[in-house]
This record gives structure tokens, sequence and C-alpha cells, in this order.
């Protein structure tokens, strides 16, 4: 199959060649991220925001790398203009405010690492290509490093957004903390969040479910390390979750729209709740319908994701690929039916990925 010759002859030429340099713009774009991606886990950025300009073997003395790749990488980062040139003197400056979207020390508004997604993207081309074809999905283990770029981003997202901004949303949350409850983590991913609320509450108990061992097995190793007697983890197929009247608090951070059977883990959810209870969903923010969607500013990054990991990973445990976009209409439609009669949602400044819901079967939840 090719396009038409007709077809193309109709073809307006001044808005063909607008096209062909907005594409031109993407790959030049696409390129960056990769580099982009590749600095912040080398350390590059990290190695330029704290120090003057340096010449390339300077900077890779600073990094322990071999200087041959670092002044190769460090000329994508010129002409892409992340960083300055200095011909003269063939040094290389990262600015500050550069430095502020870029580094270590500026998360969580590290945006290098949103994006490692692209490059996770790309690695995942052949097996996707397979899912085109076959109609089948993949399996966690399938991605590489999938857990670890999961864990960075909503480090930035939630755990730094956590004491400040998420928890204060729930009504009396905090007090209920303070004071002592069962909190449940479904699709905890790392656990960080959970983590670190165990260590600021250490008169509430903590637990952390996951498909996959896994993602939490490095956490779990550190809280042991720790002592931190207050928080566990395992590793379960939340299909089936079912168990009633065990949580006053319970969270899922970007993980519904994944799981095997998003509807029964809802109705779980719902009935693991005690009298009063809270449960808080982060997930994407959004439309259910494409045409809501169109000017959305994140909108082909969320499908693109949605595409190659959220829609796969889905339908490979035989769910029903909901993908990313599920959108919040689709959403607050199978919280009601969970039984959630008392449904808010936020949307929080930091993370325009994503909405809060905040869902309780009483009107006034006590957390
Ligand atoms: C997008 S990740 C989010 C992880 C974590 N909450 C975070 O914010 O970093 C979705 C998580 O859902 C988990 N998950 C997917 N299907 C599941 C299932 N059937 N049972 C339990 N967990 C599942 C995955 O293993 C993954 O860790």
């Amino acid at each position: 199959m090719s396009a038409n010759p007709e077809m193309l002859a109709t073809a307006d030429p001044a808005l063909s060649e607008r096209f062909a340099e907005r594409i031109g713009g993407m790959i030049n774009d696409s390129a960056v991220i990769v580099m982009i991606a590749l600095g912040h886990r080398l350390g590059l950025f990290d190695a330029m925001g704290d120090s003057d300009r340096q010449t390339s073997p300077q900077l890779a003395r600073r990094t322990g790398l071999a200087e041959r790749y670092v002044r190769e990488w460090l000329s994508v980062m010129a002409t892409s203009r992340i960083v300055e040139y200095d011909p003269a003197e063939r040094t290389f400056q990262l600015p500050p405010e550069h430095a502020a979207s870029l580094t270590r020390s500026a998360s969580p508004d590290n945006l290098a690492v949103t994006a490692r997604f692209i490059p996770l993207l790309a690695r995942m081309e052949e097996p996707i290509m397979a899912c085109f074809r076959s109609g089948e999905g993949l399996a966690y283990d399938d991605y590489p490093c999938f857990h670890e770029v999961m864990a960075e981003d909503s480090f930035q997202t939630v755990v730094c957004a956590l004491f400040d901004t998420i928890i204060p949303m729930v009504p009396q949350l905090q007090e209920r903390l303070e004071a002592g409850i069962r909190v449940l983590d479904a699709g905890c991913g790392r656990g960080l969040a959970l983590v670190e609320m165990a260590r600021r509450y250490p008169c509430s108990e903590f637990v952390g479910y996951d498909l996959c061992a896994e993602a939490f097995e490095p956490t779990r190793a550190r809280c042991r390390e720790e002592g931190l007697d207050n928080v566990r983890f395992e590793a379960r197929d939340l299909r089936d979750f079912d168990e009633p009247g065990s949580f006053d608090f319970i969270a899922s951070f970007d993980a519904v729209h994944d799981q095997a059977d998003p509807q029964r883990l809802l109705d779980g959810i719902a009935r693991a709740l005690r009298p009063g209870g809270v449960y808080l969903m982060q997930d994407i923010a959004g439309s259910s319908h494409l045409e809501n969607n169109m000017a959305h500013p994140l909108g082909p990054l969320i499908y693109a994701i949605s595409c190659v990991h959220c829609t796969p990973v889905s339908l490979g445990q035989g769910g029903p690929g909901l993908g990313t976009m599920w959108g919040e209409e689709l959403a607050r439609s199978m919280l009601e039916s969970a039984g959630f009669g008392h449904i808010v949602s936020h949307k929080l400044e930091h993370d325009p990925f994503n909405v809060y819901f905040i869902a309780s079967h009483d009107e006034r939840p006590r957390a």
C-alpha cells in the first residue's frame, strides 16, 4: 500500500512544506530528548549544574566518563541550545535557568525525569509491532527498567508533594495518620510514598500490594536495613482483591487503568474501607473522549505511553486495556459503580498529568 499519486497531486505545496518542516523539527527535538535522558542518567547535567564553564575533558574527568562520548553529547547540547558554547575557550555552560529544569537538585521540577519515558518507549518498538499484528499484550518484565523510571517520576509528582499538598487534601487524614490507622497502597510499584508515610506516622500501619515483587523489592530491603517495621509489601494480583473492612485509607497512584480488572479492584477497594474510610485515586487527567483531548497539552505523550505501555500491560493480563487516557468521565462512573457515594476531584498545580479523586461512602469522610 502507498499513497495515491493523484491524491498527492492535490496537496497544497505551502502546507506540505510547513508540515514537512514541523516533522523535521520534531525529529530533531526527539533526538535531543533521548540525549537529555542519557545526560540525566549519567549525571552530566548535575556535574554542569553546580559549576562554571567547563571543557569537555574537565566534564569527563568530573563524571568519570569517556571524553570522546562526553564531547559528542556536549555537541548535541550546544547545537540544541541546551548548553552555551564558547568556541574561543572551547567551554560549555549549563545556564542556571536550564539547570532549574534538568538537574537533580531541581527536583520536583526536573523534566529530565519525564524525558526518560521517550527512550523507554522507543526500546519497545519491536514487541509493540508484534502486538499490533497479534492484538496481544505484554508483561511488565518485557519493559527494561519500567519500575525504576516510574518510581523516579512518581517521586516528583507524589512523594515531593505528599505532606504539603496531597495528604492535606483529604479531610482529617493527617490527624488520623498521626493517631494510627491502617493504610493500603494498591499497585504501589516501588512504594516510595508508603515508606515516607511509614517514617512520618509510626502509629499507623502501611501495606503495599503490587503484581511485581521486583518493583518493591529494593524498597523492602531498605526498610529492613532501616528497621522500619510499620510497613510491609506483598506481591499480589489485585484482580481478586477482597479484604472487607480492613483499611481506613487506601491510595492508588497512577495504577488503576493498568490493572487486569480495574472495576473489580475498585469494587474491592470500596468494600475494604472501614466506616469513615477514604480512597484517594491519582490517575491521568483528561477526557474519556478523544475530541475533548484535542487541545490537551500532553495529549500526544499520554496517548503514546498508552499505546506502548498501559494498554499492552492490561491486555497482557487479559484485562480490558482501558489505556492511559481512560479519562475522568469513565473513572468517575467506575467509582460510582463501585458504590462510592461521595466523590470529589482535584487538580494540583505541580502535577499537570494527573487528577486526584477523593472517594468515600459518607458525605463527610473521617479519612
Ligand atoms: C504505572 S505503575 C504505578 C506504580 C506506583 N503506584 C507509582 O506511582 O510509582 C502501575 C503499577 O500497577 C501494578 N499492577 C498492574 N497490574 C496489576 C495487578 N493485576 N495487580 C496488582 N498490581 C498491578 C504494576 O505492577 C505497576 O507497579
